[in-house]
């Protein structure tokens, strides 16, 4: 029988000896972060595979995210850490669908949010994540965009970067969106003195009333430095208890309690530990030609980011 410890001390051992790099997003649980080789964001986690040494990249996290890694390292076998992990938002729009939407909006350039699956990726000029959103898009010489999925995100760039014309489409995160603006207001009034600190996957109006948008990654990093000793927290609750392991003499609350991601959630410590013994997870597989031109888009995110 194993014990967290027990497990977290073999997972370290065999992916050593199996030349494996662990990457985990920050909504992976407490005992994941502690057998990673790297936890960031959606931009992070791409920068470090495009330069991780391993030959086998083993990803804690959802589809979109292992399918960047293998486009960014197709010669590298990349795992995602449970096959049933996907994010719903990357399902909204398929390709044919976005090849109709761009007719509406000839001369646009096409930008998608990374949370998108790499056969859309094929159909669209550039990708962002959240933490490079603002300076990909004031880089871009056109004015004219047409963002996809995530109106919320989309409106939240579009209210920073007035110049540019933004059309949006309707789509989102079900954890992030399901936030309301009373939540919000609620949480204030019981912390009064607390830092409300979103992800812009919140809604325009939840956004609009926080200390703080960013990245889950930029969340964290504002905690850490901030004075405050108080956050209310408004993104995947993951990221209450990482702060609370991060900075133990701060006080950090959920701005609700729903804001949980499921898929985000189905990658166990066991999990890992049969990827890293060859009997888990699923090698991403992807062809050819999808990766070629989807990596047209990753690769302009990273030069403009
Ligand atoms: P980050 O890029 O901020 O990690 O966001 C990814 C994501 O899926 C948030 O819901
Ligand atoms: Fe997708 Fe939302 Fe989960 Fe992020 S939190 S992976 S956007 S469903």
């Amino acid at each position: 029988m194993y014990t967290t410890r027990t497990l977290q001390d073999e997972i370290l051992r065999l992916k050593k000896e199996q030349d494996i790099c662990i990457l985990a997003h920050a909504y992976q649980s407490q005992d994941i972060w502690e057998v990673a080789d790297y936890i960031g964001d959606s931009y992070g986690l791409s920068l470090e595979a495009a330069k991780a040494g391993q030959q086998t990249i083993l990803l804690c996290g959802v589809r979109f995210m292992a399918e960047t890694v293998k486009i960014l390292s197709p010669q590298k076998k990349v795992l995602l850490s449970h096959p049933m992990a996907g994010c719903p938002m990357a399902e909204q729009i398929t390709a044919s669908q976005l090849r109709d939407l761009k007719k509406q909006y000839p001369g646009y350039t096409t930008a998608a949010y990374i949370n998108t699956t790499s056969e859309l990726k094929t159909v669209c000029d550039v990708c962002v994540t959240s933490s490079s959103a603002l300076q990909i898009i004031r880089n871009l010489e056109n004015p004219d965009i047409l963002f996809i999925p995530d109106c919320n995100l989309g409106a939240w760039i579009a209210a920073q970067i007035p110049e540019k014309n933004i059309q949006l489409v309707q789509g989102g995160c079900p954890a992030h969106a399901g936030i309301s603006a009373e939540e919000a207001v609620q949480a204030r009034r019981l912390h009064p003195a607390a830092k409300l600190l979103v992800h812009p996957e919140c809604l325009p109006e939840v956004s609009r009333m926080a200390d703080y948008a960013g990245s889950t990654t930029g969340i964290m990093d504002y905690a850490k430095n901030s004075t405050a000793k108080e956050f209310i927290i408004g993104t995947e609750n993951s990221i209450v208890q990482h702060l609370q392991f991060a900075c133990p003499d701060k006080q950090f609350y959920a701005l609700s309690k729903d804001c949980v991601c499921s898929n985000m959630k189905l990658t166990t410590l066991m999990d890992v530990y049969h990827c890293v013994c060859g009997t888990g997870g699923e090698e991403i597989i992807l062809p050819e030609d999808t990766m070629q031109k989807a990596r047209h888009c990753i690769d302009t995110m990273l030069s403009l980011g």
